[in-house]
């Protein structure tokens, strides 16, 4: 079921506001203590990556983040919660998900970062947040849209924290 919560805007302006993005949603999935699952969407090179960089590296992993497109899932078990980074790009068919037994994935309160969701659909479960990355001048934007319950908190939480920041611009519009 769609939520009806407005959605969230942010303009990132570098790498390291991406990242920063992430660090705060880490944040906010230890905080509401549900784990998340979490689509990251945009076009090749939009940051989704470097998104996730963020959410594992505020998750307390200290090594490097690589992407798991030759893999399909990237798992970081030693995290608490767990999380796995899936990255579909290359995936043929939905199906495939359902032999390496994605499902198991999605429960016991994990943090689940999906690049490319749109190559799963049909198979993945609903999103809390879907995440869009777009290109803004030199920059991106990012759009965040609840899908869930949890995802409503999730993106509370970051508001919460956006208002002590200067580039936090909250959502109005609802184009796209
Ligand atoms: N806010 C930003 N502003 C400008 N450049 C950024 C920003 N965020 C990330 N980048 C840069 O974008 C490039 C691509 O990032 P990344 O690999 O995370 O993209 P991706 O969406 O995962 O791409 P793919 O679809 O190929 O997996 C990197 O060089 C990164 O430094
Ligand atoms: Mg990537």
């Amino acid at each position: 079921m769609q939520s009806d919560q407005q959605e969230y805007r942010i303009f990132l302006a570098d790498e390291a506001a991406t990242e920063a993005l992430g660090g705060q949603l880490a944040k906010a999935v230890v905080g509401a203590g549900h784990g998340g699952t979490l689509f990251l969407k945009g076009n090749l090179g939009m940051g989704k990556t470097t998104l996730s960089r963020g959410v594992m590296r505020g998750l307390g992993h200290e090594g490097a983040v690589k992407s798991p497109t030759y893999t399909l899932v990237e798992p970081y078990e030693h995290l608490h919660p767990a999380a796995y980074h899936f990255d579909l790009y290359r995936l043929g068919d939905p199906e495939e998900l359902e032999y390496m037994g994605i499902r198991d994935y999605f429960e016991g309160g994990n943090v689940c970062l999906i690049e490319w969701p749109e190559r799963g659909q049909g198979v993945l479960p609903q999103a809390d947040l879907v995440i869009s990355l777009e290109r803004e001048g030199k920059g991106r934007s990012a759009r965040l849209m609840p899908g869930t319950k949890n995802g409503e908190s999730l993106l509370a939480m970051l508001q919460d924290a956006g208002n002590n920041r200067s580039d936090a611009v909250s959502g109005q519009d609802k184009r796209g």
